[in-house]
């Protein structure tokens, strides 16, 4: 890109060396910086960019941009200063990549929960289709079915970038977005223009960020907000009806509303619900008739999933025929109320649940069908150095299930035993256990199921690993349990090792 236009975008206090007539690529690391290309500094939690200068320079980097003096060799690097580089790294990045944003409809999904669910149920439905689409969040960047691993549910500005770019570039006529509560406050959509923003319900969690609840349901505010004031265009917000949050929202924006919900009068209603071990079927009230709707994915709250998917599309323009029929073939997002394969007499569910509220509705996906001669059993963990006012409440909607157990997931530098006396102190019952190790408790739980119970592994849903200290550890709940299971409930089973 021409140098000089891409800087015009930039208040500049000075600049040190000569610009070269173009650059061909933006960094904020150093080691992803390419010959001829622009390194910003960013001052980082942990590392300050201005200490990876040289690093820069010997990869190839043309210009710096920076806001403290830095040491370079001015005959081969130009040096612009400016006051603050998160703020020039905001307006840089989108203006490099041309605002990529603005050539495809985007779809931004906010909330304490769902928000993987609903944009991989409106992904899916776009494929389905045929459209070309892209999704990115929790479980990655997923761009005409490669998948390619994220740092973060909402990257960093200027990854954020270059992936609506890659999918502007690829022909993608959408792209949907997980937005988390922690990318909106530090900014990471800067650049980015969402046409519809989708609000899926806000509950205690990451209070260790935000203070308060009321800071929470701010920062998911942003997004509707942020949507912007030129109410020529066509914009959609889609809100919960049974949310009481949903009227804030409403209040931070000018654009339409279109409501779903169970509970309460909305534009997408769904009614006669039947939930069943297997899958989910209800009757779905739109603005444009009735609709049956059947889906493999299992709990009420996948219903509102499906709702408010449904109403992001209706607001894109999509046949609600088509709809119906993607939402007919949407499998359970990776880690998300996932049935374990196996013909062993055990119902296994791998799930995401990290917080109060999804715990409550993972074990009642299951309650409708539960019979009384099954134990549900749950597993739940909760992570060291992080929110430790939810602990108590989790395990409280946790004593729901008939046993459960009660461990870590990702334990970091914190000590098993306050995390496991911080979950006990809210357990509504005695039947449980606290095992520290996960592992020991996955094995557990087998070790306590009876044939037919149903086990729900909560906590790690998609993950493949447990960060014990510092150390990223291999961990799967299902492999564990399965090899367990098969321990204990294949006949004839023979010991390998
Ligand atoms: N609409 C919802 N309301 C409440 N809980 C939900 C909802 N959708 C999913 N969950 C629960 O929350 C967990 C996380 O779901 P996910 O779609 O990954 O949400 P997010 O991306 O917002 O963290 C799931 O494993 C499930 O237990
Ligand atoms: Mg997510």
């Amino acid at each position: 890109m021409d140098t000089e236009k891409l800087f015009s975008i930039i208040p500049i206090k000075n600049i040190k060396g000569v610009l070269p007539k173009s650059v061909t690529d933006i960094a904020v690391d150093s080691r992803a910086v390419s010959a001829g290309g622009v390194f910003v500094c960013i001052e980082g939690f942990t590392v300050d960019g201005h200490s990876f200068v040289q690093k820069a320079v010997d990869q190839g980097a043309r210009v710096i941009v920076a806001s403290k003096p830095v040491a370079v060799d001015l005959e081969k690097v130009a040096v612009v200063y400016v006051k603050n580089t998160d703020r020039a790294i905001a307006l840089l990045a989108p203006h490099f990549y041309q605002y990529p944003s603005k050539r495809m409809t985007m779809i931004g999904v906010t909330g304490t929960n769902g928000k993987t669910s609903v944009s991989n149920m409106i992904h899916t439905i776009l494929q389905h289709t045929g459209e070309r689409s892209a999704v990115t969040g929790t479980i990655g960047f997923n761009l005409d079915g490669t998948l390619m691993e994220t740092e973060n549910t909402t990257t960093d500005v200027l990854t954020t970038q270059k992936m609506i770019h890659q999918a502007a570039e690829a022909d993608c006529s959408t792209m949907t977005m997980e937005v988390s509560s922690h990318g909106l406050v530090e900014g990471r959509l800067a650049g980015t223009e969402f046409d519809i923003a989708v609000f899926t319900n806000l509950t205690h969690d990451h209070l260790d960020f935000h203070g308060t609840m009321d800071n929470y349901g701010h920062a998911k505010g942003l997004l509707f907000a942020q949507l912007g004031q030129d109410l020529s265009q066509r914009k959609f917000v889609v809100l919960n009806a049974d949310e009481p949050w949903s009227e804030r929202m409403e209040k931070m924006t000018s654009y339409p509303v279109l409501s779903y919900g169970i509970r309460r009068e909305a534009d997408f209603r769904a009614r006669d619900i039947v939930l069943s071990p297997d899958g989910t079927s209800f009757k779905m009230e739109t603005p444009v008739g009735d609709f049956t709707v059947r889906m493999n994915v299992i709990g009420e709250f996948n219903v509102y999933n499906a709702l408010a998917a449904t109403a992001a599309l209706f607001a894109k323009g999509m046949e609600m025929e088509d709809i119906i029929n993607g939402l007919s073939v949407i499998p359970a997002a990776k880690g998300r109320m996932e049935k374990v394969e196996t013909d062993l007499p055990l119902t296994i569910y791998v799930d995401y649940a990290h917080s109060p509220d999804a715990i409550e509705k993972a074990i009642n996906a299951v309650l409708p069908y539960k019979k009384a001669e099954q134990k549900l059993i749950f597993v739940i963990g909760t992570g060291g150095n992080r929110d430790r006012k939810k602990r108590p409440i989790m395990a409280e909607k946790a004593s729901i299930a008939d046993y459960v157990i009660l461990t870590t997931d990702d334990p970091r530098d914190e000590p098993y035993e306050s995390i496991l006396s911080e979950l006990e102190a809210g357990m509504a019952h005695k039947r449980y256990a606290a095992i520290g190790d996960r592992a020991e408790a996955v094995k557990h739980a087998v070790s306590v199921a009876d044939a037919g119970d149903i086990i729900i592994f909560a906590g790690k849903g998609h993950e493949d690993f447990q960060i014990v200290g510092h150390e990223k550890l291999p961990h799967s709940d299902a492999a564990i349990a399965l090899e367990e299971a098969e321990r204990k409930f294949r006949k004839g089973f023979i010991e390998t090792e």
